[in-house]
C-alpha cells in the first residue's frame, strides 16, 4: 500500500512505460489483424470502428485519473492524466484519417463538406478539433504561457469532446438499435458528476 501511495522515480518511469505500451497494443493487434488477412469482410471498417472505440476509451481513462486521485489520494496519478489523453488523440486522428481513406474516390472538399453538414459526422469533428486543442497546450510551457486558472478550464473542454463523442457514437450506431453508446454515456456522466459534486462541496467549504 505505501508503494502505491508514495512510488519511487523509478516506478513511475516502469509504470509509464508499462502504459505506453499497453496503450499500443489495440494499434499492434490492428496492424497484425490487418497484415494477416484478420480484419473480416470490410477490413476498412473494421479499422474505423477500433479506432473510434479506443479513442472513446482513453477519453474515459484520462477523464478517470481525477476522480481516481482524489478518492485514493494517490497524487502521483496527476502526472498521468496527459497520457491517456495524447493517445485518445492520437487514435481520433487514425480514426478520421481512415474515414478520409474509406471516402477517397469522392473529391476531399466534398467530403469536408458532408463531414460539417451531416449531425453525426459534425459531432465527432468537433470532438476531434476538441482534442487538437488539448493536445497542442498540454505542454508545461503552454501551461506557464496560459496561467494554471486559464489552462485548467480550457482542459474542462475534456468533458465537451466526450460528451460530443458519446453522442456521435450514438448517432452513428442507432441505426443500428445497437445500445453500447449509452454505457459509454453512463460513464461520462457519471464521471462528470463526480467532478461537479468536487466543485460544488469545495466553493461551499471557501464560502464558510
Ligand atoms: C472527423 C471526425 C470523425 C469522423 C469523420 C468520424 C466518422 C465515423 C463514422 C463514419 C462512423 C461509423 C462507422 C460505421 O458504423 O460504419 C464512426 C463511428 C464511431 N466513431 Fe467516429 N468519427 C470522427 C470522430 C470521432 C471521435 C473523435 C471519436 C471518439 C473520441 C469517435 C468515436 C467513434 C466510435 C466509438 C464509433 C463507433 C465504432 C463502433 O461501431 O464500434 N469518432 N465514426
Amino acid at each position: 500500500m505505501e508503494m502505491l501511495a508514495k512510488p519511487s522515480p523509478r516506478q513511475l518511469a516502469i509504470l509509464r512505460v508499462v502504459l505506453h505500451l499497453a496503450s499500443l497494443l489495440p494499434l499492434a493487434r490492428l496492424l497484425f489483424l490487418g497484415v494477416t488477412d484478420g480484419l473480416g469482410d470490410e477490413p476498412v471498417r473494421a479499422v474505423l470502428w477500433k479506432t473510434g472505440d479506443w479513442s472513446l476509451y482513453m477519453l474515459c481513462f484520462t477523464l478517470a485519473v481525477t476522480p481516481l486521485r482524489r478518492v485514493t489520494g494517490w497524487n502521483w496519478l496527476a502526472a498521468f492524466r496527459r497520457l491517456p489523453g495524447m493517445y485518445a488523440f492520437a487514435y481520433g486522428v487514425l480514426h478520421f484519417a481512415t474515414y478520409l481513406w474509406l471516402r477517397r474516390s469522392a473529391e476531399l472538399l466534398a467530403v469536408l463538406a458532408r463531414i460539417l453538414t451531416r449531425m453525426p459526422l459534425l459531432t465527432g469533428f468537433i470532438s476531434l478539433v476538441i482534442m487538437l486543442v488539448l493536445a497542442a497546450t498540454s505542454f508545461q510551457v503552454a501551461m506557464r504561457w496560459m496561467g494554471g486558472k486559464k489552462w485548467q478550464w480550457l482542459h474542462r473542454l475534456t468533458y465537451v469532446s466526450a460528451v460530443l463523442a458519446v453522442v456521435h457514437y450514438w448517432l452513428e450506431v442507432s441505426r443500428y438499435g445497437a445500445n453500447q453508446p449509452l454505457w459509454f454515456g453512463a460513464i461520462v456522466a457519471a464521471l462528470l458528476l463526480f467532478r461537479l459534486a468536487a466543485f460544488i462541496a469545495r466553493r461551499n467549504r471557501n464560502q464558510e
